[in-house]
Order: C-alpha cells, then sequence, then structure tokens
C-alpha cells in the first residue's frame, strides 16, 4: 500500500469525533518526501471542529514547509470521502495544485488533482 495511504489511515485512528462518529485522517507529503499527518479534532460547540486535511497541513506548515506533492484521506464511506469546501480553499492556498488521493478502509482509492475539485479558484494571486 501507498504509504501516504498507511500514514492517514494510522492519523485516522487517532481523531477525535465523539459528536459525528466519523473519524477521518489525512497525511500529506512535502516536496522533500517528508508525511505529516493530522486527524479530525471536534469540538463542542460543533464549528470549531477542524478537519483532518487543515490539521496535517497546518502542522507541516508549522514546521516550516512550503512545498507540497500530495495528500491522501481516508475515511470509512463507500463513495470516497473528498475534502469540504474550506479544506479545498486551505489546500489550494498553501499546497497548489496537489495531487489527492482518496481511500477508504476497503482499499478502495482514487487518485485526482485539486483544480478538479476546486475550479477557478480565488487566492492571494487576486489582491497583490
Ligand atoms: N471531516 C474531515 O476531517 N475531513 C473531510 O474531508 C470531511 C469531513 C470531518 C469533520 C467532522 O469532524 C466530521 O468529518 C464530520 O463532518
Amino acid at each position: 500500500m501507498d504509504p501516504l495511504i498507511e500514514a492517514a489511515l494510522r492519523a485516522r485512528q487517532n481523531a477525535h469525533a465523539p459528536f459525528s462518529g466519523f473519524p477521518v485522517g489525512a497525511a500529506v507529503e512535502d516536496a522533500a518526501g517528508r508525511i505529516h499527518t493530522g486527524c479530525n479534532v471536534e469540538n463542542a460547540t460543533y464549528g470549531l471542529t477542524v478537519c483532518a486535511e487543515r490539521i496535517a497541513v497546518f502542522k507541516a506548515v508549522s514546521e516550516g514547509v512550503r512545498r507540497f506533492t500530495r495528500i491522501a484521506v481516508v475515511a470509512d464511506t463507500e463513495v470516497l470521502t473528498p475534502p469540504c469546501g474550506a479544506c479545498r480553499q486551505i489546500l489550494w492556498e498553501l499546497c497548489g495544485d496537489l495531487e489527492l488521493i482518496l481511500a477508504n478502509l476497503e482499499g478502495k482509492t482514487e487518485r485526482l488533482r485539486l483544480a478538479e475539485l476546486l475550479p477557478r479558484p480565488f487566492d492571494a494571486s487576486f489582491i497583490r
């Protein structure tokens, strides 16, 4: 199995999802080949919940990483779980048009690019 998917699967085990019961794992690979993981962390207010993808990317950015190549997202769904709209925007601004790997627990996978999920994005190039 792709080590990036394996890392996302492992990260999913750390999910804090008592409200939704929907654990998600993510793993982002940087340009140096290092892997940074995240899981969703929910909050009793609901709205303060942070998705697995954002945790993975924010962890990496906080450690100085600025270039990314791929992200894997794992959830237990037959129709593979894509990043939510907020995460698509964050991923676009911090990672650009990276490769996305969606996977479930049965070994189903799909590869696509972020631009396919977020066509015509708004980003910092408009306000510079
Ligand atoms: N969630 C993620 O972490 N990533 C996704 O791609 C979809 C949704 C989380 C947020 C919340 O904790 C739970 O899944 C249900 O929406």
